[in-house]
């Protein structure tokens, strides 16, 4: 064989396999392989397209985002109007469509329902023709779209080609079809961009649904391609000769063919049942990752569809029945100022108590003092107030019309509200900060994170406690934690000998933690769990973390010039190099251990041939290395193999990889990329 048809076959192997892959991942949520096993297939992708670009088509999982921006969007007319949804807000109405769907098709028994949860995004056609994705359009005026298919191509779940999955589930695909689904933006993504763009001076998305539409209406889809979108589909068009006589199976296609489908959706038999599935999606709606504002129910048997049809609007056989709205009005008593650990001054809104979805909410954030001015918000306005799940409570807006003279204006502090400390705001910036490292309200946060659960995860030791002990001096600084006695909380009010057991157990708990919770408790500025985590992963060790030069610490996945520069400030304060001091002494755990490395499985789902002889193990440590680390050793090569772990004097399974176009690793590459010592 030819190098060039033994590339070519690895080709074709490496995107049919990252494919399966990314449905695995996207459509199922089961991947098989690590992120790092999957980048290592990715990466072998890119390089046979750098030697080869004469073979890359549009379906390759390299090509999903274009090179150049468009200058307007073109429209893209639907096949099949893309109708919207009846809405009914409680049980009456709700009755009253059962009552009217069951006399309109002439039984006296209420046929099946599907209930899909009604996601709060934007709603979106795919186009595939003959198995590949061709055409994407928003819903526009329910006739004719806007065509974004380019942005759609960078959405990582939205398959590219569905014609291997159509094959291995032995699916005969129509030359063309058209599913229908919606765009979402996960709650804590939202969040994410939002904390981006206000540290960038950008105005704020209002809300996860915006954020989504505003990401995907970009006429440069590198800009999309860097939004986190998501999508889940729920309706297939034009894809006769494909017959479905359910929307049950109807979802079954789609998730065979590799598109995301709700996992929450259910088949609902009776009345009970459908309002059982209400409140249960009610009660869900706060912790579901994504915004959902209501559900959809919809006749199971297709054959229904055909007999109700549609009004101009929308189809008789699906009602939306939307769950209460999240906002509300109330009074704005006054703005407070909150104090944060890295000195950030927020403004907090103290407002007259309400009831926003069953959860009473009497404090939003206001987040700067840019938002304030922008909103025009003014104490005692009567503003609007939206609640989103795990997202703070935020003000939404202003009912001007209810606007009274005697509103006032609000001037940000000049001085810290806590320490009196003057605050600054650096020009490229969006916050006032007290720059006074000893603010009390900054010790006392800084405490306060250092045993939250994402960091120490320290059980018992709360805000309130924390408070308690701050004031009566007993903490200082957190290595102070660490020398709490029996004595000191048990003349806490409240603490008797149990709880006090408990805390201190869990104190003593935390001392195993490992590495990066310690680094992520310290709340240096831009390390947060994800680069703590990285840069544990990548230094071992505390020591190795606090000598690493800049270089170094630029090389390390996560770490921009920013938190580097911080990283270095923080380790050269002398403040903070006793307290790590401190920390060691006390016997604080500083290096990385096992539960990282536990989950730390960057060779799973990579089959490993060893050839020639290592120079620093024998052929069995060697497999157990990789077969600890997640991989399998395999004895001969095929297209199958992710490498070859090659040493000296390499047999003719050497030969046969080169010529089928596998990577050949020698022993210190390996040990190297995956940092095994
Ligand atoms: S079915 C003809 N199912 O709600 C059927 N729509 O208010 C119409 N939506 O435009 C769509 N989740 O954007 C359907 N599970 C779901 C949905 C859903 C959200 C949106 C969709 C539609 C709007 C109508």
């Amino acid at each position: 064989m030819s190098n060039d048809n033994a590339a070519w076959d690895r080709y074709q192997y490496l995107k049919s396999e990252i494919r399966r892959h990314d449905t695995l991942y996207y459509a199922f949520d089961q991947p098989e392989i690590s992120d790092e096993a999957y980048d290592l297939l990715y990466h072998q992708l890119v390089k046979i397209e750098q030697d080869h670009p004469e073979w890359i088509t549009k379906d390759s999982p390299t090509q999903r985002v274009s090179g150049s921006a468009l200058e307007k969007f073109s429209p893209l007319p639907h096949l099949t109007p893309m109708l919207s949804l009846e809405n009914v807000f409680n049980w009456e109405e709700m009755q009253n469509y059962l009552d009217r769907i069951q006399k309109q098709l002439g039984s006296n028994a209420l046929p099946a329902f599907i209930g899909e949860p009604k996601l709060d995004g934007l709603s979106i056609e795919l186009i595939y023709v003959n198995g590949i994705l061709a055409g994407a359009s928003t819903r526009g005026d329910g006739l004719i779209g806007e065509d974004v298919t380019q942005n759609i191509r960078t959405i990582k779940s939205i398959p590219l080609t569905v014609q291997e999955s159509a094959n291995r589930n032995h699916i005969t695909l129509p030359a063309s079809f058209r599913v229908r689904g919606e765009v979402i933006m996960l709650k804590r993504d939202f969040s994410q961009l939002n904390r981006e763009r206000d540290k960038n001076k950008e105005p704020l998305f209002a809300n996860p649904r915006n954020a989504a539409a505003g990401s995907l209406r970009q006429l440069d889809s590198r800009i999309t391609a860097q939004r986190p979108l998501s999508a889940y589909f729920y309706f297939m068009v034009n894809y006769e000769p494909l017959a479905f006589d359910t929307q049950e199976s109807i979802l079954r296609t789609l998730s065979l063919l590799g598109f995301p489908v709700n996992p929450l959706i259910r088949l609902l038999h009776s009345p009970t049942e459908l309002a059982s599935y209400y409140q249960t999606m009610q009660e869900y709606r706060e912790a579901c990752p994504y915004e959902m504002d209501g559900i959809v129910l919809k006749i199971n048997d297709t054959h229904h569809w055909q007999t109700l049809g549609n009004t101009s609007k929308a189809p008789r056989w699906a009602i939306a029945w939307k769950f209460k709205a999240n906002v509300a009005t109330t009074l704005l008593r006054s703005i407070s100022i909150q104090v944060g650990r890295t000195g950030i001054l927020t403004p907090i809104a103290e407002l007259d108590p309400v009831n926003i979805g069953g959860v009473r909410v009497s404090r939003a954030s206001l987040h700067n003092e840019d938002e304030i001015m922008k909103k025009d918000i003014r104490i005692g306005d009567t503003v609007f107030i939206q609640r989103a799940g795990d997202v703070i409570p935020y003000i939404n807006g202003v009912d001007k019309t209810k606007r009274l003279s005697t509103s006032e204006s609000f001037h940000f502090p000049a001085v810290c509200p806590v320490c009196h400390t003057k605050t600054v705001r650096l020009p490229d910036e969006a916050f006032v900060r007290c720059i006074n490292s000893n603010c009390p309200a900054r010790i006392e946060e800084s405490l306060r994170h250092f045993a939250s659960k994402q960091a120490m995860d320290i059980e018992g030791l709360g805000e309130k406690i924390i408070h308690k002990l701050f004031l009566q001096n007993k903490l200082q600084t957190i290595a102070d934690i660490f020398r709490l006695t029996a004595a000191q909380l048990l003349s806490l009010e409240g603490f008797q000998q149990q709880s006090t057991d408990n805390l201190l157990r869990s104190i003593e708990k935390s001392k195993h933690n490992d590495l990066w919770r310690v680094l992520h408790g310290l709340g240096i500025e831009g390390v947060g769990e994800v680069t703590s985590k990285s840069l544990a992963k990548y230094f071992g060790s505390m020591q190795a973390i606090q000598e690493a030069k800049r270089d170094e610490l630029l090389s390390v996945p996560n770490i921009g010039d920013k938190t580097a520069q911080s990283l270095i400030d923080y380790f050269e304060n002398p403040v903070n190099q006793a307290l790590l001091r401190d920390l060691a002494d006390i016997g604080i755990n500083l290096f990385l251990n096992n539960t990282l490395s536990q989950d730390f499985r960057p060779m799973s789902g990579l089959q490993i041939v060893i050839t020639g002889t290592l120079s620093c193990f024998s052929r069995d440590e060697a497999t157990e290395i990789i077969e600890k680390l997640g991989g399998r050793v395999s004895s001969s090569v095929s297209s199958m193999t992710s490498f070859v772990l090659a040493g000296e004097n390499p047999g003719s399974k050497y030969t046969k990889a080169k010529n089928l176009g596998i990577p050949i690793i020698t022993e210190n590459e390996w040990l190297k990329r995956y940092q095994i010592k």
